[in-house]
């Protein structure tokens, strides 16, 4: 460790020598170059070209990040196989142009395709690797990065449909953003996060080469399953298949506040994450003061009613609510609330037309010691008894999603994955708020401020030092890496002031990332405003 550790400072010295003395004038038009040597000139958009701004807005879900003050890219990069990451990372570090990893484009603050402040950087839009291979003599498969998780749920359950495995609900997002940041979903408390089932992955290095999991060694195949992405390029990850039973089971049971929804509310928050792992009920907190209870069941109705009826008897869930339908239907029903969805919906790379598209800013929370009741009363009769009087003026502007723990995610230590959040979480919190722009330059404040009051009167009630946080929900209002680090070729020294959210998304793994980005990236050429800082320093 020591020894690897010296060789990597020495290296860091080096190449930061390399970059200081490569002229930084013209460098973008000397990389631009370099990519169309080494790159089919179809597969490289420059800002400028024709398609540009079809091919920047193909992916981006949310009209925040697509307005004419964005920082945009140089050019995007599509490549249709390895050889051209390698290119672009070559070219990228010979001419100190930064990159910017795209697979999904689902990150809560487009950092997959946008700086913050001015500068350069091309983005690397995987969406072309998107193949699954499954492979059922050992129960794995293959996928790129740049696949959805939609096409990866419809691959697996097609070849045999009693198999699938445990990610998120949205299946439009890209799994390389997705099992970089964890992978939460309603097969976790059995089956763990995506991350806790990738057994092997390969990953374009800021050398250009192509690792697996043996030649990258376990500090780095570990920090690449949850750290948030900025050790490299992942272009393809090895999973492990789980079982379902040819039918599973589903309920949405709604109670409004009237109808007991804060006293059945403060019940779940026992009960959920003590359920058994096959049974997993989230709740949705909305507008005009009502609770969604959603569940999943890895089972038949009757014995999910029988469950349900001996361990959470409140809800008042009878058969009438259950529906049976494959797994893979249960995906298109977790979106839509619609049993009839053609599965075929899930292969649907759009997200639909960005100018039509909502506004949107979330945060989230962990619980780790139940809330009082009156605390759940106060919320809704405060936060979910009115319109927000923002954009649209409609209800359900404002969105709580609590996600259950417990199970499965209980027993993984929470140095096992850059994943923290383990035993002892109750459940994760997401915030949502949307609004539709009334005007130009509307920036949604009235939006903001009631996320805002919300999320600072939550501080007491949820965990604190740190006050946790998750990183596929990545938040920049918690943190993000200065101006210097950002702006400065050599960009290495922000481990002390990236605590401030490294230690919310990681706590104690923040520290061990960081030594890993010191060994694999020394100058920090894979960053971006919430990348991991590299930390030079013997572990110990
Ligand atoms: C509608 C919706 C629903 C969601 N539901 C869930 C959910 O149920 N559970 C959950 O856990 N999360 C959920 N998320 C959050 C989601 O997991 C993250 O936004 C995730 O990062 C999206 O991945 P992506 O590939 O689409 O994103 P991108 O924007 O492409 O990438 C996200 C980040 O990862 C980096 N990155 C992307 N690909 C790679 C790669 N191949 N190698 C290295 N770094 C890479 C990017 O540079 C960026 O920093 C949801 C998001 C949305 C918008
Ligand atoms: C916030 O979460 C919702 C629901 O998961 C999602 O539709 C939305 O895209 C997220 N927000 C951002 C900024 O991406
Ligand atoms: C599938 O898995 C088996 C068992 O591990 C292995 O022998 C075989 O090579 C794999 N097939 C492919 C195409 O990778
Ligand atoms: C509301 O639910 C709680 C928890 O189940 C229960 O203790 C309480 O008696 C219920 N109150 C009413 C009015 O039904
Ligand atoms: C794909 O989804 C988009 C957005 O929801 C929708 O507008 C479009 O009609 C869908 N396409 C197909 C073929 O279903
Ligand atoms: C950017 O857009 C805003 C709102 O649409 C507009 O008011 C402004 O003039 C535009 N600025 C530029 C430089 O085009």
């Amino acid at each position: 460790m020591r020894r690897s550790l010296a060789l990597a400072l020495f290296l860091s010295f080096f190449s930061c020598y390399l970059i200081i003395s490569t002229p930084s004038l013209a460098s973008s038009d000397e990389f631009l170059q370099c990519l169309r040597r080494e790159i089919p000139s179809r597969l490289v958009y420059a800002q400028g070209s024709s398609n540009f701004n079809e091919v920047l807005a193909s992916s981006i879900r949310n009209p925040k990040f697509f307005t004419n003050t964005t920082v945009r890219p140089l050019c995007i990069v599509t490549p249709a196989g390895a050889s051209h990451v390698q290119a672009a990372v070559g070219c990228g570090r010979r001419w100190a142009v930064g990159l910017r990893v795209r697979s999904g484009g689902h990150d809560y603050e487009g950092l997959s395709y946008r700086s913050v402040r001015p500068m350069d950087f091309a983005v690397v839009d995987l969406a072309a690797l998107r193949a699954v291979f499954v492979n059922h003599s050992d129960s794995t498969a293959w996928v790129d990065s740049g696949a959805t998780i939609g096409e990866l749920y419809y691959s697996i359950a097609k070849s045999s449909p009693e198999t699938a495995f445990p990610a998120g609900v949205c299946p439009t997002m890209g799994v390389g953003g997705h099992f970089s940041g964890g992978g939460m979903g309603l097969m976790m408390r059995k089956h763990g996060l995506s991350v806790d089932n990738v057994v092997d992955a390969k990953l374009v290095n800021r050398d250009g080469a192509v690792l697996g999991r043996a030649s990258m060694g376990e500090d780095l195949f570990w920090a690449v399953r949850g750290g948030g992405g900025s050790f490299g390029v992942v272009l393809s990850w090895k999973v492990r298949l789980v079982r379902v039973p040819p039918k599973v089971a589903v309920f949405n049971v709604a109670r409004m506040v009237g109808q007991n929804a804060t006293g059945i509310l403060a019940r779940w928050q026992d009960v959920a994450p003590a359920l058994p792992g096959e049974l997993t009920v989230r709740v949705l907190v909305q507008g005009r003061q009502r609770a969604l209870f959603q569940a999943l069941y890895l089972g038949t109705c009757k014995s999910l009613v029988a469950t349900m009826g001996r361990e959470f008897p409140e809800l008042g869930m009878t058969g009438a609510d259950c529906r049976p339908m494959t797994w893979l239907q249960s995906v298109g029903f977790a979106i839509s609330g619609n049993a009839d969805t053609p599965v075929e919906a899930l292969l649907n790379r759009s997200t639909g037309a960005l100018s039509s598209s909502s506004f949107v800013k979330n945060k989230s929370d962990y619980v780790r010691r139940a809330i009082p009741k009156a605390v759940w009363e106060d919320i809704f009769s405060r936060w979910f008894n009115k319109n927000i009087g923002s954009g649209g003026g409609r209800d359900g502007d404002g969105l709580m999603i609590l996600g259950p723990h417990g199970g499965f995610m209980s027993t993984v230590p929470a140095a096992a994955t850059p994943y923290p959040h383990r035993d002892g979480v109750l459940y994760n919190i997401q915030y949502i708020v949307s609004w539709r722009q009334q005007h130009a330059g509307d920036d949604g404040a009235a939006a903001m401020t009631w996320l805002g009051s919300l999320y600072d009167f939550m501080g007491q009630h949820v965990s604190k030092e740190p006050r946790e946080a998750y990183v596929n929900y990545r938040d920049l209002d918690i943190g993000e890496n200065s101006e210097s680090v950002m702006g400065n070729a050599n960009g290495v020294g922000g481990f002390d002031a990236g605590k401030a959210w490294g230690e919310r998304y990681f706590m104690g793994n923040y520290r061990r990332l960081a030594q890993v980005k010191a060994a694999v990236d020394p100058t920090d050429y894979f960053r971006n405003e919430q990348s991991i800082p590299p930390l030079f320093q013997p572990r110990n």
